[in-house]
């Protein structure tokens, strides 16, 4: 814990072991060690090593402005980009894991608000409170109170959020504008199949571009298919046992997402999400259903939101928002702990937040960023984000916990295989049983 941001109560813990050492005859080193003040990391040397699965364009982007930011407030500290690759998480939560269980963390990474947090590093006593750093740094007053809910638990706070994704969205070229409605209730599933259907019969293969190498991205389809057919109410009743795992809801949206396998490319097996959305730009394809990471990933490649692409939420979903938020943590044991705690402030931060998010495709997590500075699509999500109804994402942590959304995940693989809704329904609702109980 960074000294400077001890509570009195955490001042009298402190100095009380410490002066326990003296008393026992250590030395004053000894003293200092026992007061937390032995790390060789002040706020201008040593390393920080940041753990993300940023590589992709937009997401490695916005890093890097954050990490400028941090550098010019901290020139002295090397930092250590230690980004494993593949969306989602996919492979930087087993390397994560590894490394934690080992007791070798990094000195911050990236873990979404929620379960992915909550119900794993937090529940096996790995990470520090952050609360103290809230409170010194004032984010009660701009960061909403339901993002601190979901970063929360107990009476402490255990990781900031930098910002706020929407999975719930429909990418489409300006060759896919026709496949969707742009507004209200015209904006459903049975047009969108058509529209697909349209776009197939006047000659693109592949209208709707997936890249589901993850499996997550099947869930993606799914749960955004959920709150179509089901509402945010229904959906959000699914992980608290209000709504049922074989309800009709759920194999209705299993089914929509059946429909929109016969309108995918047919290599979607091995590709990434940011594959998949290249596919818009060579023309390939004319619309994806991702988070707005999408929208970064084009405009690092030189598209412009509204001209070259425009979005819409994912067809049948408008007024709902699907919560997808990073967030950093202060693992125990980091190795650099202050410039750790410098990290995290500059997550934290305005500067910090506008830097990153106009890159990363994501609106800020604090409400003092001015919209100003983002995309129109971004200023969009902005004001929508204050209205909608909100809900969590399985495929990105918050929802439920690890076991159950990568149990999805691989139900979802099997999918896109075999095709059987009934069997899919079945297996839900075991997972369900299993690990939402
Ligand atoms: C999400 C993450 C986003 C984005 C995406 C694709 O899980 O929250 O920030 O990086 O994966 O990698």
């Amino acid at each position: 814990m960074d000294p400077r941001t001890w509570s009195r109560r955490d001042f009298v813990k402190r100095a009380g072991l410490a002066a326990g050492v003296l008393a026992a005859g250590g030395s004053f080193a000894e003293f200092l060690a026992a007061c937390g003040n032995n790390a060789t990391t002040g706020g201008n040397g040593g390393n920080l090593e940041i753990f993300s699965w940023w590589t992709a364009g937009g997401e490695a982007d916005g890093l890097a402005e954050m990490f400028k930011i941090y550098q010019q407030k901290y020139s002295g500290v090397k930092i250590i980009n230690a980004a494993v690759g593949g969306g989602a998480g996919t492979n930087a939560k087993t390397v994560l894991a590894t490394r934690m269980q080992g007791g070798k963390p990094p000195d911050s990474f990236q873990v979404h608000a929620g379960q992915e947090l909550i119900s794993t590093w937090v529940k096996a006593g790995k990470m520090e409170p952050i609360t103290s750093i809230w409170n010194s740094e004032g984010w009660d007053s701009v960061i909403p109170k339901d993002l601190k809910t979901i970063v929360s638990s107990g009476s402490d706070v255990w990781s900031v959020p930098v910002n706020v994704h929407r999975g719930n969205a429909l990418w489409l070229s300006a060759k896919g504008a026709s496949i969707a409605s742009s507004s209200g209730s015209s904006n459903n599933l049975d047009n969108f199949i058509s529209g697909l259907s349209k776009a197939k019969a006047a000659g693109i293969q592949a209208p709707l571009a997936l890249g589901s190498s993850g499996n997550w991205e099947i869930t993606m389809l799914l749960e955004n298919n959920l709150v179509a057919v089901g509402g945010a109410d229904f959906y959000k009743g699914l992980f608290t046992g209000k709504s049922s795992w074989t309800d009709n809801n759920v194999k209705s949206a299993l089914t929509y997402v059946k429909q929109m396998f016969d309108y995918v490319n047919s290599d979607h097996a091995t590709l990434s999400w940011d594959q998949a959305a290249k596919r818009l730009q060579d023309g390939t394809s004319a619309a994806t259903i991702m988070g707005d990471w999408a929208k970064g990933y084009f405009t690092a490649a030189n598209w412009t939101a509204n001209k070259d692409f425009t979005a819409v939420p994912s067809p049948g979903t408008g007024g709902t928002y699907m919560i997808v938020c990073d967030t950093f943590g202060l693992p125990k044991g980091a190795p650099d702990h202050d410039n750790a705690v410098n990290w995290l402030k500059v997550c934290g931060s305005k500067d910090g937040q506008a830097a990153f998010n106009p890159k990363k495709g994501s609106i800020p997590a604090r409400t003092d960023v001015p919209s100003s500075i983002f995309d129109p699509i971004a200023q969009q999500f902005i004001a929508e984000f204050k209205t909608d109804k909100l809900t969590p994402s399985i495929a990105h942590g918050s929802a439920a916990p690890e076991a159950f959304a990568s149990g999805v995940n691989d139900e979802m693989g099997q999918f896109v295989q075999k095709r059987d809704v009934a069997a899919s329904v079945t297996s839900l609702a075991k997972l369900a049983d299993q690990f939402l109980k």
